[in-house]
Parts: C-alpha cells; structure tokens; sequence
C-alpha cells in the first residue's frame, strides 16, 4: 500500500521533472536542420565558439541545446544513428548528475556522448566509467569518431594498456595512461581509475601522476559499480612477507574447533567465538605453545592470532568451493557472488586469502600488507559531478540519495515495452522445480524460441549445462571460465532456438539482437577475408539471414528470460529479465523459485506454511501474484541488509577518509610549495614543544620534571647537546622558557646545517624527506587502522559502540602519526650528512621556467624587504614569538627578525 503510494509520487515527481526536460528538447529539434546544414569543419568549429562562450561567462546549462544539436548531428555522421529525443533527455539527466534509469538496449552508449561533449567544453576532462575492458575498448572506438567529428579527443584506460602496443616499462604505461586521462573524454574502468588514483598519491611529484583531477564522471551500468561492487573497498599492497607456516597451523586449530565454540551467521557472513570457545581455544592454543600460560585470547598482543584463526574459521565453514572461489592451476580463483564472475588475480586481503589456500592445501602466497585503500563510494565523491546510468536503478534509488546524493529519474522506452513478465513460479522443493526449468527450456527451444538462462551461480549453470548435455541439447555457457567469448556468445543468444545460460550479470552491456547478431556474426564470417567484393557478398547473405532469423524468433514470442532463482536484489532480477524485449521486441520473462533456494531458506519465512494452506503437493507448484510479491518481500528484505552493511562499511571508511583527506591536503602542500622553510619552521616548534612537553608535565612542579631525559632527548634535534640542566637552575625557567630556547638554539643549528651544505641541496633534501616521511608513516597508519577496526569488532562483546571506539581511538593514532611525522622529518634534518656531489656534468639548458635566484640568507634578513630594518634591544626582547614583527613585514616575529 505504502509501496504503491510512493510509487504513485515518485510518477507524479517523475512526469514532471521529464516535462521539465522536454522543452529543451524541441528546442534541439528546431534547431536540427540548420546543424544539418553546416560542413563538417564548420561543426567542429561549434565546439571552439561553445568554448569561447564558456570562457566569456555562459554556463553549461546556457550552452545545452545548442551542444546537443551539434552532437546529435555529430552522431548522425560518424555513426550513423539520430539520437532519439528519449536519448536526449537522458543526456539532460546525466547531466544534471543524476542517475538516468534507462532501459536495456535504449542506447546508453550513445546518450553518454552528448551529456559528455558539453561537459568537456570547460577542457578538465570527462570520464565514463563501464564494467569491463571490452566495453572500454568498444566504446572509445566507437564513440570516439563521435567527438572526433566534434573536434575533441577520445582516450581509453585499461590495466594492460600499452602492452597491445608493444610498450612494456611502467614509465612507457604511465606515458600512455597520462594521454589516456589527458584526452577530453576518456574511457575506463572503475577499479583502474581508482587504482591509478591511488598509485597518484604515491608518487613523489605532480609531473609522474597520470590523472589529472575529477571533473565529470558518467558511471555506466551505475548499480552494479556505485552499488554491488561498492561493498569490497580498492586495496593496495605492498612487499609481501611469508607467512605459509602461520596459516598451515591455523587452519589445523581452526579444524580442531568444535562446532559448539563458535556460532556461524549465514546473513551477515559472520562467525563468532562462543563464551565456551574461548576457554576451549585457550587450551588448544597452550598446548602448541602459542599462547602462554597466564596470557589471555584478548590480549593485546594476541590479536594478530585470533585474527589468523577467525580468518581459517571463515575459510572453512564461511567459504564454499565453487561457489565463493574455485581452484584453477593450484590457485584459488575467487568468484563475484553476484556477478558469477571470476575474478581472477584478485586477492582478498589480511589473511583470508592465504586461509583459503591452507584449507584447499595449495601454495600459501605471501601475504602482503595494505598501503592503500579507498572504497568507490569516496573515490567517486571526489569528483565535481558524477552521473549514472543503468537499466536498473529505481528500486535503489533511496541508496544513491543517501550515498551520493544522487537522485533517479526514470527516462521513458523509445518504443512501449511489450515483454510479458510472468508470475514466479514455487516449488517446495529445488529437484522438482530444476525437473520443471529443463522441460520449459525444452519447449521453447523445439519451436524456435531463444532463451536465456539465469543462474545465481558457476555451479549452477554447470549443473544445468550437464543437464543439457546429457541430453544433447546445444546450448552456450557465460561463466566465469570463457569470458573472452562472452561478449560473442551474448550477441547471438537471440538467434532462433538459442540457449544461452549465464549468471547474473555476464555479459551486462551487450546488445541481444532478435535473429543474432548482425556486426559480430560479420566480423565472425569475414575473419580473414581479404577481398571487399567477397566481403560484401558475405554481408549481404548474413543481412538476409538475420532478417529471417528475426523474424523466426518474433514468431516464437521473442527472447525468453527464464531465470533460475530469485537473486540477491530485484534489481539483479530486473536486470536479467531486461536482457529480453529491448526497443519494442516481444519477450517473455519468468522466475523458478524452490523453498530450497538461498534466499526462501534465510529469508523467506512463513512461505511454507502458505504453500501447505495452499494444499500444494510435493511435486505440485504454484504461480500466484500473491506469492511473487512475498518473494519480493522476502528480497526487500535482502536489500535492507546487504544496504546496511555497506552503509556500515561506509561510516567506517567515513572516519579513515576525513585522515585520508588530510593526508592528501598535506601532500599537496608539499608538492605544491617550493620552499618549505616556514613549514619546517612550525614542525620544529610543534615538535620542540611535543619534546619539552614529554619530559615536563604541563602544570607541573620542577620535581616532576625529567630533566637530563630532556637533554638527552634534545640530542636529537641539537647534536651538539645543549645546558638544559644548568637552565632549569635558573630563577624563573618554565617549561615555555625551556622551550623557547631550545627552539632558538635548534634554529640556529638548522641555520648553519643549511649554510653548509648548500641552500638549494637543502631545499631539497627537505622537500624529499618531509614527503617520504610522510607517506611512509601514512601507509603504517593504514595498517593500523585496520587492525584497529578489527580489535573494536572483537571488543563490541561489552556494551560499546565499536564505531565510536574505532572513530576516537582512530583519531588519536592520526594525530599520533602527525606527531611522528613532526618528529621525524626534524630529526632525519637535524642530522642530514650531505656527501660532497660528484662533479655533474654541464647541465643542458633548463626548459622549464628559470627558478627565482636564491634569496642571501645572511643573519635575521633572511626574508626579502625584512633585512634593512633594525630592531631596538628593546623591542628585541619585548616582542613574543608568535606576535607581528615590529618591523612592519607583516610576517610573525619568529619568522622574521626574531630568527636566530
Ligand atoms: N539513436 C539510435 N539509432 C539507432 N540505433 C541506436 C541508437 N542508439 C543506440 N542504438 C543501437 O542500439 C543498440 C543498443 O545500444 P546500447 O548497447 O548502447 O544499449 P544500452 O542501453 O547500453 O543497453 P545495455 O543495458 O544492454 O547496456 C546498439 O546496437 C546501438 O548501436
Ligand atoms: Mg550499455
């Protein structure tokens, strides 16, 4: 009820916003015939005039029609395709960074194009995201003639790039790359423009990045990247250590477990330690030594450990071959559950990988630590704007506004949609219900009709696969173990009496064509053939024969969905049963359900007893509205979880993000600023005041001080040494005093370091140390946050909130690093050894801007306009440290003539 009232607003607000939309698009249509009108270089010129424009003041929303108009035109030439007016308004909707809800095979591809030109007018680069490498290529070849008949440039990046071309360093790859992201629209993938964002962060100055900022991204099949693949966060590794001995002894501790030390949750995927396990792995633990008599599971230092053991734990009893991962050539080879896919190189991190290898007996890898992460919800946010498009996203839609601020409008067919969607089929048990699944599949196939199967998973479509063959059935399978051909395999399920079984989302973003499809079979058919007479004689024949084959299977009803199980989330569903009646086709759809299913068992209580009301036998099955909306339920529900994990994993990547930020705001700093010297100045004071601090007590008596401790750790930042204890003997010495000279005295070292060894050698020797300081100290943070976020989850048995432990004890250990960073950086200075420079050969002459000439660092002058000057005594004395200078520079005075 609630449901059909939401629905009936969300229409109203829909219909309007697109009415809203819909004038502009009249407006492009009149305007199609003089852009009809205009040579091809004087379409290109649009775009330098639409520039022009926007630099003088218009806005992009100004600029709209007219841009539109002239990529509409831009299609309709280098494609060959008009764009319809449905996909203009999707390309208003992209640009308004929202999510366009458009169906499959509306022309997604190409509505991309148009909200992509008018953003890349501003010149800092548009990026469209799709799922796969494929995709990347086919889209920015395709595409790519589209903005090159508008006069801009198309990139593309992938993880093998450059290799194609022969390139094999990884400068040569960060070269390609770099014109990949330098391109006004660049094509790619996700995980590789997230990974080259944080391989960015890590490089040590701006001329090695390849990316160049986030203005504008268009996420294709936005459901599956912004939300499904959201849940696991983009992982960076470093140096791996071995660790084959730890997880070949956890996993034999984990096995000696009995069932009743830990409780398994199969919704959250989690697993516990009982009140009994405890003292039970205790024991076990003791008698391998590994824990020692008067030591406890929860100690500290024995986190690492339980954690080694929960990680076998889960890979025994949480971790399903074939179904989770699959063992290929003795690795695992681990398996998108959603998707079916494999993902092949991809490991999942602290230990539980390596716990999988120890459980199938492989090779254990060593295991290498995080030194980067970012999950995609904050990568994307980094952007300007981000856009979204996808055939499924409205029952999401409350996630993408609470996650990305993001709405979804829902952009009408070209053409009405006819695909009949059938009522769910349940049976009470999976046998009768997989019997059931074969003898349609069966029917369909004898007269013509093709269909697509949809299986949750690998097993699964093998099992119907042996089913088929035992049978002598021709049919394709779309898993994970062909992907190469899946692209080809999905363009001809059309063809007629067609079997195609695929998981869910195999083979997303390629066009089902009823009859088969017409460029891949020609690319096919024509594979070698060298003479274009030939060449066409072939195209002609297979035009003919795809025409007949269409129509063969519109008179079979069209593509059959036919899915298997009922899905993680009726957008997953949606999706599969999208693949049918695109652009007014016919099409039929339907779902097989088994009390048996995943899903009806953890979440699909209450059936049973229905289906027995029902008086429905054992090999009986029901078809019923009513019991197609209690799946439903039962799938909201599924939602509702799997929504509340990520919204978890967020707010936990909240916190680390806030210090991620800060981080990279520090680093740009550093990279940004040529001279560091008043940096430097603020990180000695903070760090002379952390020093003094440690060894005198803030409001503290002198016999609480600790003062030959502070001289000795003074060493550090004076190598010389310096009076301390003689200074606290004299009348009126406080802390601040004591601070106060160190500084001076620290300054004045730092003074004569630099007027040693050189400034610019100096300046440099700053510039590289603050900064590898900086990210090496980061990337430990990093680790200990994640051990961190572990040992809160472990603490969560009292009554604690573990985000709120994680977020303050996670706050303290950022402004410790900070500390450390401070510290370090000024020691590391303090005690710089320069060796004298080989003689360097004549340097060529610099093309780059001439750097200004080093500024005289003689006495306190060592700022320009501050020397001439001179300060009384007096004021020498009088003025504090952080007060302005007397002199009138504007500058502090402890930067200015309070210096040495
Ligand atoms: N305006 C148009 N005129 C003619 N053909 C078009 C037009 N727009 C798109 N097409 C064609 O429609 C087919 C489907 O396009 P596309 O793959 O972009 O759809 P999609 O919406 O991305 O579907 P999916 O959800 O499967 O990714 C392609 O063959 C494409 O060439
Ligand atoms: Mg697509």
């Amino acid at each position: 009820m609630l449901q059909r009232f939401a629905k009936a607003v969300f229409g109203n607000a829909n219909a309007k916003y697109l009415r809203g939309l819909q004038s502009k698009v009249e407006a492009i249509n009149a305007l199609e015939a003089e852009y009809e009108a205009l040579t091809d270089s004087a379409l290109k010129e649009k775009t330098t005039a639409f520039k022009q424009r926007f630099e003088d003041g218009e806005t992009l929303d100004d600029l709209l029609v007219e841009a539109f108009a002239s990529a509409r035109e831009a299609g309709k030439r280098a494609l060959g395709m008009r764009m319809f007016d449905v996909q203009l308004i999707g390309a208003m909707v992209l640009h308004e960074g929202r999510i366009a809800e458009m169906k499959t095979g509306e022309g997604k591809t190409l509505t991309a194009t148009a909200a992509a030109y008018l953003n890349a007018l501003p010149g800092k680069g548009v990026h469209i995201i799709t799922v796969n490498e494929y995709l990347v290529q086919r889209d920015s070849a395709d595409m790519g003639k589209l903005y090159k008949a508008l006069g801009l440039t198309t990139g593309y990046v992938t993880a093998g790039m450059g290799l194609d071309r022969g390139v094999l360093t990884p400068a040569e790859v960060d070269n390609a790359k770099r014109r990949g992201y330098g391109a006004d629209v660049t094509y790619s993938i996700a995980a590789e423009v997230g990974f080259d964002h944080l391989r960015d962060q890590m490089k040590p100055n701006r001329a090695e990045m390849v990316q160049r900022g986030f203005n504008f991204v268009i996420v294709d099949e936005a459901d599956s990247i912004l939300i499904d693949e959201a849940r696991t966060p983009l992982v960076m590794s470093g140096p791996a250590v071995d660790v084959s001995n730890v997880f070949r002894a956890t996993d034999l501790i984990a096995q000696e477990l009995s069932e009743d030390a830990y409780t398994i949750d199969e919704k959250t995927r989690n697993i516990q330690l009982t009140e009994e396990g405890v003292p039970e792995l205790e024991v076990i633990l003791r008698k391998r030594q590994l824990l020692g008599e008067d030591s406890g599971l929860y100690q500290p230092e024995n986190v690492g450990l339980l954690h080694n053991i929960m990680a076998s734990l889960r890979a025994q009893r949480l971790f399903h071959r074939d179904q989770h991962y699959m063992v290929q050539d003795g690795e695992i080879v681990l398996i998108n559950e959603l998707t079916g896919r494999a993902a092949p190189g991809r490991r999942m991190g602290d230990g539980a990988h390596q716990a999988l290898e120890a459980k199938e007996g492989l090779t254990i890898k060593p295991e290498s630590s995080t030194i980067a992460t970012i999950t995609y919800q904050n990568f994307f946010r980094q952007y300007d704007k981000i856009a979204g498009m996808t055939g499924t996203a409205l029952t999401e839609a409350a996630e993408f506004e609470a996650i990305y601020g993001m709405y979804v409008a829902e952009v009408p067919t070209n053409q009405p949609m006819i695909r009949e969607d059938n009522d769910d089929i349940i049976y009470r048990f999976g046998e009768q219900k997989i019997l059931a699944i074969i003898d349609d599949v069966k029917e369909a196939h004898v007269k013509g009709q093709p269909v697509l199967l949809g299986t949750p998973t690998v097993e699964s479509s093998e099992m119907y696969s042996a089913a088929f063959t035992a049978q002598g059935i021709e049919h394709n399978v779309l898993s994970a173990r062909q992907h190469e051909r899946e692209a080809l395999t999905i363009a001809q399920a059309g063809a007629p009496g067609a079997i195609t079984i695929a998981t869910s989302m195999a083979g997303r973003g390629t066009d089902i064509q009823l009859g088969g499809n017409y460029d891949f079979a020609l690319a096919e058919a024509t594979k070698g053939v060298r003479d274009p007479a030939e060449n066409d004689r072939i195209a002609e024949k297979l035009k003919a024969e795809i025409a007949a084959a269409r129509q063969k299977v519109i008179d079979a009803g069209g593509l059959y969905v036919l899915g298997t199980e009922r899905g993680e989330s009726r957008r997953v569903d949606n999706q599969l049963r999208g693949r049918s009646g695109r652009q007014g086709d016919p099409g039929k759809s339907r779902f097989y359900v088994s009390l048996e299913d995943d899903l009806m068992r953890i979440f699909g209580q209450g059936l049973d007893t229905w289906l027995k009301r029902f008086g429905i036998g054992d090999d009986e099955a029901i078809e019923h509205e009513w019991i197609t909306n209690a799946i439903a339920k039962a799938q909201e529900r599924r939602e509702g979880y799997n929504f509340d994990i990520r919204k978890q994993l967020i707010r936990y990547d909240d916190v680390l993000n806030d210090q991620r930020q800060a981080y990279a705001d520090l680093r740009d700093e550093l990279l940004d600023e040529e001279d560091l010297t008043e940096k430097l100045e603020d990180m000695r004071e903070k760090a002379t005041e952390d020093l003094v601090a440690r060894y005198i007590p803030p409001s503290s008596y002198p016999s609480q001080w600790d003062i030959e401790g502070l001289e000795s750790a003074a060493s550090a930042f004076v190598p010389a040494g310096l009076p301390i204890k003689e200074w606290s003997t004299e009348d009126d010495v406080d802390d601040d005093v004591i601070i106060d000279r160190v500084l001076e005295a620290f300054d004045k070292h730092m003074a004569a370091k630099a007027a040693q060894i050189g400034p610019e050698t100096m300046r440099a020797a700053e510039s590289q140390i603050t900064l590898r300081v900086l990210d090496q100290l980061w990337r430990e943070h990093i680790q200990n946050m994640m051990r961190l976020r572990e040992g809160v989850s472990l603490r969560a048995f009292g009554q604690r909130d573990p985000l709120a432990e994680y977020r303050r004890d996670g706050f303290e250990m950022f402004d410790g690093m900070l500390e450390r960073y401070r510290n370090s950086v000024v020691v590391v200075l303090a005690n710089l050894e320069v060796r004298a420079p080989e003689p360097e050969p004549a340097a060529p002459p610099s093309p780059s801007p001439a750097a200004p000439a080093p500024v005289g660092s003689g006495g306190g002058g060592a700022f320009p306009g501050a020397a001439p000057v001179q300060l009384t005594d007096e004021q020498m004395k009088n003025t504090k440290r952080n007060d302005p200078c007397p002199c009138g520079s504007g500058k502090k005075f402890k930067y200015c003539h309070g210096r040495a």
